[in-house]
Parts: C-alpha cells; sequence; structure tokens
C-alpha cells in the first residue's frame, strides 16, 4: 500500500469511527429500522452529521446532506450501512447523495435488505461516484445485529440475560428472586430491554414475580418514552394466563402481551420477525426457559450479571438441563467482562 493511500485508509476509519457515534445517538429509538450515521467530509473536515432518529422520520444521509449544504459537492460522505435505492416513507438517499453532488461515499456494510441489497452501490457508482465498501464493517454491524440477522434469515438476534448468585443460583427454592443483582446491573439490563423488539418471558415467572418489563430507565441518554415498546411474550402452553383488564398480574392486564401456547420456539422467532417485525428478543425468565432456547441452540448471546453472594444448594438453578456425562455440557467464549457496582456482567457466545 502506499503512503497515500495508507492515509487515506487511517481517515476513512477515523470519519467512519464519528458516523458511527452518530449512529448510536439512534440505537434504542429507531426499531424496526436499523440505527445508522452519516458524516460528510469536505478537505479533510467534518462539514455535515447526522443519525436516523426513528422509523418514519429521515435517514442519516438527509440530516448530513442538509448540515453540509453547498458544502457537499465534492465531498466524501461516510455511512455506516449502504444508503437506501428503494422510495419508502422517505425518497432513496443514493438519489440524494448524487443530486447533491457528493464525489465520495465510504460505506460500512452493505445493506442485506432483499430491497437495498448492493443497489444502493450500484446507483452511486452508476452515477459516477467513487464507492469504497467494508470501513469498520465489524463495529457498524454490531449496533444492528437483530436488523441484520434477520434480514439474512428471517430469524431474531436472541440475548438470553440471566442474573445469578456466585453459586450460579437465579432465585430461591421458594421462588423470592428480588433482588440477587444491584440497582447497577438491573439499570444494565434497562439497556438490554430498550435495544429489544420483544422481550420473552415464562408463565411461571409472571406467576411468581409479576415484573412490568418495561424500559423506564433515565440514564438511556433518551427519555424513555422515546423508545419503542418492546412487545412482551409469555410462554404458556397450559393456558394458565391470558388478557384480562383485572388480572392480578400486570402484564396480564397490558392488551398487546402476546400469550405463546405451542411448543414450538423456533416458530415463535420466526413470527416474531415476519408478524411483529421483532429483530432483537431478550429472553428474560426462569430456568426452564432458559434451558429450552439453550438446548435448541436458540440463544445468540448469553448476558451473565453474576452478584457475588452464595443462595446455596436448594436455590434454584441457572438453567433447568440433565446432561448426562460431560461430552453433553453447552460451552460459551467469553467476548467480554466488566464490573457493574458490585457485580460482574459475562457476555458470552455459544460455541
Ligand atoms: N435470575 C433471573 O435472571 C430470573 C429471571 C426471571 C425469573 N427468575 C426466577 O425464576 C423462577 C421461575 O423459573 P421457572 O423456570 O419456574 O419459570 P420460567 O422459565 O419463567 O417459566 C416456566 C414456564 O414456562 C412455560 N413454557 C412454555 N414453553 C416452554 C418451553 N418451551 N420451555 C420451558 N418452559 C416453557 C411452562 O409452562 P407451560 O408448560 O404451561 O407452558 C413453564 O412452566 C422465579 O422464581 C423467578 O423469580 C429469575
Ligand atoms: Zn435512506
Amino acid at each position: 500500500m502506499s503512503n497515500s493511500n495508507h492515509t487515506q485508509a487511517a481517515q476513512d476509519r477515523y470519519f467512519m469511527m464519528l458516523a458511527i457515534e452518530q449512529a448510536k445517538q439512534g440505537l434504542y429509538t429507531t426499531r424496526p429500522n436499523p440505527a445508522v450515521g452519516c458524516v460528510i467530509v469536505q478537505a479533510g473536515m467534518v462539514v455535515g452529521q447526522g443519525f436516523h432518529p426513528k422509523a418514519g422520520q429521515p435517514h442519516a444521509e438527509v440530516f448530513a446532506l442538509k448540515d453540509a449544504g453547498a458544502q457537499a459537492v465534492g465531498a466524501t460522505a461516510y455511512v455506516t450501512l449502504e444508503p437506501c435505492s428503494h422510495t419508502g416513507r422517505t425518497p432513496p438517499c443514493a438519489l440524494g447523495l448524487i443530486e447533491a453532488g457528493v464525489q465520495r461515499v465510504v460505506i460500512a456494510g452493505l445493506d442485506p435488505n432483499p430491497q437495498v441489497a448492493g443497489r444502493g452501490v450500484q446507483l452511486l457508482e452508476q452515477a459516477g461516484i467513487d464507492v469504497t465498501v467494508g470501513v469498520l464493517t465489524e463495529q457498524a454491524e454490531a449496533l444492528n445485529r437483530g436488523f441484520l440477522k434477520a434480514m439474512r434469515t428471517q430469524m431474531p438476534y436472541v440475548r438470553l440475560k440471566i442474573a445469578t448468585s456466585l453459586d450460579g443460583r437465579t432465585a430461591m427454592a421458594t421462588g423470592e428472586s428480588k433482588w440477587i443483582t444491584s440497582v447497577a446491573a438491573r439499570e444494565d439490563v434497562q439497556k438490554l430491554r430498550a435495544l429489544s423488539g420483544a422481550i420473552i418471558t415464562g408463565s411461571e415467572t409472571i406467576v411468581t414475580d409479576d415484573p412490568q418489563l418495561n424500559v423506564r430507565s433515565t440514564q438511556l441518554g433518551v427519555p424513555a418514552e422515546q423508545v419503542p415498546t418492546p412487545k412482551v411474550v409469555v410462554l404458556d402452553r397450559r393456558q394458565r394466563l391470558a388478557h384480562n383488564a383485572q388480572s392480578e398480574y400486570q402484564l396480564c392486564r397490558r392488551a398487546d402481551t402476546l400469550y405463546w401456547r405451542k411448543d414450538d420456539l423456533a416458530e415463535l422467532l420466526r413470527h416474531l420477525v415476519s408478524e411483529h417485525q421483532c429483530y432483537d428478543v431478550l429472553v428474560e425468565a426462569g430456568a426452564s426457559v432458559a434451558g429450552s432456547f439453550l438446548c435448541q441452540q436458540l440463544v445468540d448471546e448469553l448476558i451473565v450479571y453474576q452478584a457475588p453472594c452464595l443462595l446455596g444448594a436448594a436455590a434454584q438453578p441457572m438453567v433447568n438441563f440433565h446432561p448426562l456425562s460431560l461430552s453433553e455440557q453447552l460451552r460459551f467464549k467469553v467476548s467480554s467482562h466488566e464490573q457493574l457496582g458490585p457485580d460482574l456482567k459475562l457476555t458470552l457466545y455459544p460455541l
């Protein structure tokens, strides 16, 4: 690589990082749309920036181009996802970039949405714009795991969250479990919920905990009211629960709670994508439901909040499953670990 190419590659990464920072501002509010950011650079200076704030509102490129005004002519646009080529609720961004006179477009990754899928790049190239694809792809894709997985496979990205003690216990034998982990850990769970189109729980958790499973944090960087409410799904094959305005359980009083009566969890996940546009799914349930998701290999990411306490051998396990030999164990790769207040947070990927 020549020196000037080297400098350009480093500059591209730097400005793409700024575009990713822009995209992050929409992380909790764009669902079911992806979080996207855009930065316009003229002669090494940022002259415009923007992000997609919410479904139905303009895309990142529109805000960035408006911000840049006439300085977009001959500029380079950095976008965290391929500019769209279809007319949805807003006109195609690829055309917007062409009309604004942008000379070069740098894209972190292609949009697997079948309505775009390379056509955005094609439009730009046909207009004589120099296009570079593949700058900080991993970092940009990490913002939209659910959207990207759903577009590619019609299945959502599934996170399983479990709060445990040091000895891996999730509740006392009586069902008592409030609270094992600290306020700091529970505040972090609010972020997982805010990322999610749907939250799946088990009927037993409803009966023992009567949870709200809502987003109510004041520490998301945006008001909780601006976060689209995650759809709550209750797994209830025996039909013990149903919507009832007078129910003793908060989630049963809510008319939008979905009751899943079938055994097939993969079918539920497909249903959440096709019928409800839920691309990020959070499982927050007891050991039985956690076991079913893990054993059926439906989990993409396991998040464990571990409190430094011991609850003893009679307390409930982390996962209900019964391997007969070590060869049947479930193994994970640790992706990250951090301390939240007194607790540990582990993020793991099933192997
Ligand atoms: N520490 C934590 O992170 C955490 C989180 C949530 C809950 N909890 C605690 O967990 C305890 C409840 O745990 P749990 O294991 O009894 O309840 P659970 O996993 O929340 O719910 C179990 C129920 O879900 C239903 N279900 C439907 N489809 C299922 C499937 N495919 N696989 C498994 N279950 C399915 C079953 O009822 P049907 O047979 O009628 O379908 C089952 O009885 C409570 O004490 C609660 O406090 C802890
Ligand atoms: Zn667009």
